[in-house]
């Protein structure tokens, strides 16, 4: 299995550190298990920033990263091994296998947190965290510092200073290392094969749910715990709710699906939007909006390299959809106005991507300074533009009605522009056609 390799981990900790300010002090918890139900969990993924930082898959830890103290600067609270628990639950890694197996300098039980924490926050000016995105962990944090507080008339010097961790955390995770790009490759390829399965099975009779399953497999043949995000598999009008998540729909002949899914390895998303003919052959119609969708996604491509804007690629779809749809008299008017306007928002209404990575909409600025960050090595995006013509527009003829097209890839900016990592799934209209016309 493709995975992140440990000392990368390490390698993360140290440049987050060597960022903090002298004598501070970061603390994350890990993400708290989700109840399904009585007595039945949902499936447990690591909260991300945690998981950068440790690869530590277990809840109930919490990381300390503490810059230049010379006992370890890395502490892993955790939970303790426990044969009866672990008979039910699985293994643990414990705080020996915290410190042997995953890096940590010290391990403690979670349990002696309370105990422990308030005395390595002591003596330090000031506290890393992801204020307000966890309140119950905040709230804890408060309580270690009032016990701090509590004991200022003994000497014991609280913190002065708390700062959000995410500006410095998230802008590390929007650059992608080589490590990290060889993981996205691999959920890109698994998430590829998935599609291609998807568009082989798909037939008039089935059900969304019958081509979700067919991505589900594979997903889950390739190594993958669970898709990065709900797959979204939507037929006819369907298509035209941009994250529409019922998949039960009958898919019907002359219709269009879209299948907007991807997986996730090692906790590294991949996005990936296809939209075929239910049977197999584009209507005129279908034809028409999907040539356009297409040809915009190619002109965003060609403005996605370094010392590129952020918007230039959103900018690009946005000229092409628009021409487009005034060539098809889907609008009428001057294609200049029309953007100024943003009367293309009646069939473009969302941006043309956004950053990926361990989360599917990955952490990072759009923006620095009020301006469009500029592209660098290693930024990775989807590129997504899409026309949803929807059922109930009296504006446009009938043919047009609850046509909705999406194509979306996923790009990492390289020196020379950006490479594509989702190229392994048709996406002309002859390559699809012919795919499925072999699978028939
Ligand atoms: N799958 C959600 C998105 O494409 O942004
Ligand atoms: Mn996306
Ligand atoms: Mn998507």
């Amino acid at each position: 299995m493709i995975h992140i390799p440990k000392a990368e981990y390490t390698r993360r900790r140290k440049a987050l550190m060597a960022q903090m300010e002298p004598n501070s002090i970061a603390i994350l918890p890990a993400a708290a298990v989700a109840i399904r139900n009585r007595d039945v969990e949902h499936v447990y993924r690591q909260d991300s920033d945690f998981q950068y930082l440790s690869g530590f898959p277990e809840p109930e830890a919490v990381i300390v990263l503490m810059p230049g103290r010379q006992h370890g600067e890395y502490v892993l609270f955790c939970r303790e091994r426990n044969a009866e628990r672990e008979l039910w639950d699985g293994l643990r890694a414990g705080t020996e296998g915290a410190i042997r197996d995953f890096g940590a300098d010290d391990a403690f039980p979670i349990t002696d947190i309370d105990d422990i924490l308030p005395g390595l926050i002591e003596g330090r000016d000031r506290v890393y965290s992801a204020m307000g995105s966890n309140a119950e962990f905040d709230r804890h944090l408060m309580e270690w510092i009032n016990v701090i507080r509590s004991k200022a008339h003994l000497g014991a010097q609280p913190p002065n200073e708390f700062v959000a961790l995410d500006h410095l955390l998230h802008d590390m995770r929007l650059y992608k290392s080589a490590a990290e790009v060889k993981v996205m490759r691999e959920a890109a390829r698994i998430s590829c094969a998935a599609h291609v399965k998807a568009m082989q099975a798909s037939r008039a009779g089935l059900y969304e749910f019958s081509l979700e399953a067919e991505l589900d497999y594979e997903f889950r043949k390739g190594g993958a715990k669970m898709p990065a995000y709900g797959s979204i598999v939507a037929a006819g009008r369907n298509s035209c709710i941009l994250h529409y998540q019922q998949n039960d729909a009958v898919l019907k002949d002359g219709d269009l699906v879209l299948i907007d899914a991807g997986c996730e390895i090692d906790c590294y998303a991949s996005d990936i939007t296809r939209t075929w003919p239910v049977s197999g052959k584009f209507s005129p119609e279908q034809k028409a909006i999907y040539e356009i969708v297409l040809a915009s996604q190619e002109a965003a491509f060609a403005e996605i390299a370094p010392d590129k804007h952020w918007n230039q690629a959103h900018e690009a779809t946005v000229r092409v959809i628009t021409a487009g749809l005034v060539k098809l008299g889907l609008l009428q008017g001057d294609v200049d106005e029309l953007i100024a306007s943003e009367a293309y928002k009646v069939f473009y209404m969302h941006r043309a991507g956004h950053w990926l990575g361990m989360d599917v909409h990955d952490v990072g600025e759009y923006k620095v300074g009020g301006e469009w960050r500029v592209l660098e090595v290693g930024m990775a995006l989807t590129v997504e533009p899409g026309i949803y013509i929807s059922p109930d527009n009296q504006n446009v003829a009938k043919k047009w009605r609850g046509i909705g097209v999406r194509i979306e890839d996923d790009v990492v900016v390289t020196k020379q522009g950006c490479e594509i990592l989702t190229g392994g799934v048709p996406k002309t209209v002859a390559d699809i056609e012919a795919l499925m016309a072999a699978a028939r």
